[in-house]
């Protein structure tokens, strides 16, 4: 039997199949673009549990496979019978019996790593406090279509040392591309995650304290919410800590004149980045969006093709 091929983090996937990946990601883009019809995933299912809300994720995923002629079925955790204590391990023994892939959006990455040790079909991640791969595999994706490369890239992450800053020091590593982190020094990265790609690199991964610091000839500046989902309680104590991060005009123009500004979403406009940065000439944020959709077919197709 072959392997399934999970995808639970970034730092799992070798540099081959995410350069593959990209490559198969531009082929789909460009047929639906062309109005071609395609279903190598007739007759396929994704099964998707979220423990969390999303726009994003939950639409792209439901229309990637509907695109590629299979079906999505959207499962909210609670309404399962996760939601009443019934085991990850059982849960996803059972689902394998019916569904092709699954996807899961949750908190802990031992949950999504204990279902998937216990399905017998690929599992992806569509989310979790360590990490959030198909995000950061579409934001490079976006990178490489408007710079051609990541290769000689310099590119930042600022604010919270989180879900989405743990992905983009994992693709630091695997990408071989510059990666300097702009955290308080309360909020940074956790330091077994940057240590780990800072001894395996060959690129330069770099955390700092201060943006203006870190974005001094940046090609990319990324940030994302300085409250991320489960952290509403400590939203005021959050927004004081971070209102020196905040991605504006100013800092934009400490970086690369030709920089990109990215940001994951969904976004607090007036808190981590402001509407002039957002809505402006540097802003790729809404093509970061569309990315998602396509990245993720080439995953669904990787996963579940012929
Ligand atoms: N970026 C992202 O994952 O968005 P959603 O939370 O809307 O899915
Ligand atoms: N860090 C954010 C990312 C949302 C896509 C969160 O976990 O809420």
């Amino acid at each position: 039997m072959k392997p399934k091929k999970d995808l639970l983090s970034i730092y799992e996937l070798s540099k081959e199949t995410i350069e593959d990946l990209f490559v198969r990601a531009i082929e789909l883009k460009k047929k639906q673009k062309s109005g071609k019809i395609y279903h190598p995933l007739k007759g396929k299912t994704l099964g998707m549990v979220f423990e969390k809300p999303s726009t994003r994720t939950r639409v792209s995923f439901e229309v990637g496979m509907f695109q590629l002629g299979g079906l999505a079925l959207y499962m909210r955790w609670k309404d399962t019978q996760l939601g009443r204590g019934e085991s990850i391990a059982d849960t996803a023994r059972t689902l394998s019996r019916y569904l092709d892939s699954i996807m899961i959006r949750t908190f802990s990455q031992d949950t999504i790593e204990e279902f998937a040790r216990n399905a017998t079909v690929p599992v992806i991640n569509g989310l979790t406090d360590l990490c959030h791969p198909c995000q950061i595999l579409a934001d490079l994706l976006t990178i490489r279509e408007k710079r051609g490369t990541l290769r000689g890239l310099k590119a930042t992450y600022i604010g919270d040392g989180n879900n989405i800053a743990h992905s983009w020091i994992s693709a630091a590593l695997r990408l071989q591309f510059d990666l300097t982190l702009a955290c308080p020094k309360s909020q940074s990265p956790l330091q077994f995650h940057l240590e780990r790609a800072q001894r395996e690199a060959t690129s330069k991964i770099t955390l700092l304290n201060d943006p203006y610091e870190a974005v001094r000839d940046a090609h990319v500046i990324s940030t994302d919410t300085w409250v991320s989902m489960g952290q509403e309680k400590e939203y005021r104590e959050r927004i004081r800590i971070f209102k020196n991060f905040q991605v504006n005009s100013k800092l934009v123009e400490a970086a690369d004149k030709d920089v990109l500004v990215m940001h994951c979403l969904p976004a607090h406009r007036g808190e981590e980045i402001t509407d002039e940065v957002m809505d402006g000439e540097h802003s790729v944020i809404f093509d970061q969006a569309e990315n998602r959709l396509h990245i993720q077919k080439a995953i669904l197709e990787w996963q579940m093709g012929n």
